[in-house]
């Protein structure tokens, strides 16, 4: 079901795009709606379950409905954003995460075509098997779970509809989410923190976390070189997720001693999980002005946006 379109932002140049956000309830999307009306565009955002005021309600498993609501707005650029994020859910459910994470962005890729509109689409870390140094974008992917294998499809039936589409790759994302009380690494572990409670925290899983406000810089920056293909958007570094913790502490001057070490094994997680996930990215090294910051820098600016 779609409702009327009211999360328009005009702006006063003629030559700016309608920028359709699905999956801007989320955190990523909703800093990319964020970037996007800074930058000028007039931007909309779904939403799939709780509503949000004046965001079009898009559940992209009704791959109908998609199609329909891209066709409908006419944008000059579609991001998808939105998927199942719930490594475990997909597991137990492979069928509806290959509807949301595979068929349905190829298929909302095809009709962006069919509209003219550039397709900016977000993937994931989970792409890899996680048994080797950090992967660059000429790694080649090989998921170890359903969520990095319907996230692969996903790129693939992306870039099968649209072979100019751009692919943002991204790793525990993380940032101030404004819209839902979902949390994510970063906030997960600063809840828990100044409430005191005892945090196990893997020292056998590395990741590069992104920022989501970066990625959001990033993707409109290469949007606006028109750049396509993949491209791996993270914090320059690779860190166990004890020393995120350990880190978040300094930030945020809070005590490290509630931070336990635990390990993967220790979760019985439901579905495996990659122990090195980490992201470089060879493709933006050509872009000096577009800088790649540590992951202590974008902790003090989530420190001092608050
Ligand atoms: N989370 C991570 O650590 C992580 C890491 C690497 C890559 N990624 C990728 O980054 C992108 C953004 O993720 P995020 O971190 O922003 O996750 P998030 O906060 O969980 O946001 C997910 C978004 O997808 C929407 N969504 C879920 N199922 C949907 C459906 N069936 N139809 C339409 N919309 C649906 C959600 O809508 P509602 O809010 O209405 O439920 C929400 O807007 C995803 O492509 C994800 O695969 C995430």
């Amino acid at each position: 079901m779609v409702t009327p379109n009211s999360f328009t932002v005009r702006c006063d140049s003629a030559a700016v795009n309608d920028v359709l956000v699905i999956g801007g309830s989320g955190l990523l999307g909703q800093h990319l709606l964020r970037e996007a009306t800074t930058r000028g565009y007039r931007a909309q955002g779904t939403y799939s379950t709780e509503p949000v005021p004046r965001f079009l309600r898009l559940d992209v498993s009704d791959v109908a409905a998609a199609r329909e609501l891209v066709s409908r707005v006419r944008p000059g650029v579609v991001v998808v954003a939105a998927a199942m994020t719930n490594v475990d859910g997909c597991e137990s459910r492979p069928d509806v995460a290959e509807r949301v994470n595979a068929i349905a962005p190829g298929e909302i890729a095809r009709a962006s075509k069919e509209v003219g509109a550039r397709v900016v689409h977000v993937s994931t870390d989970y792409v890899f098997d996680g048994r080797s140094a950090p992967s660059d974008e000429s790694t080649p992917p090989k998921p170890i779970n359903a969520y990095g294998r319907t996230k692969l499809e996903g790129e693939r039936n992306v870039l099968a509809a649209d072979s100019e589409a751009l692919v943002v790759r991204t790793c525990a994302n993380f940032g101030w989410n404004r819209l839902r009380s979902k949390e994510n690494s970063v906030t997960w572990i600063l809840r828990g923190l100044r409430q005191g409670k005892a945090l196990p925290l893997f020292t056998d899983q590395r990741v590069s976390p992104s920022y989501a406000p970066h990625v959001a810089r990033v993707a409109f920056d290469l949007l606006e070189k028109e750049e396509a293909g993949i491209y791996h958007v993270a914090t320059k570094g690779c860190l166990s997720r004890f020393e995120i913790g350990e880190a978040v502490c300094r930030a945020f001057g809070l005590p490290a001693s509630l931070l336990i070490p635990s390990t993967l094994e220790d979760a019985h997680l439901v579905a495996p999980r990659p122990r090195l996930s980490c992201l470089t990215s060879r493709r933006l090294e050509r872009f000096p002005n577009i800088p790649v910051p540590p992951f202590h820098e974008t902790l003090d600016e989530l420190r001092r946006t608050e």
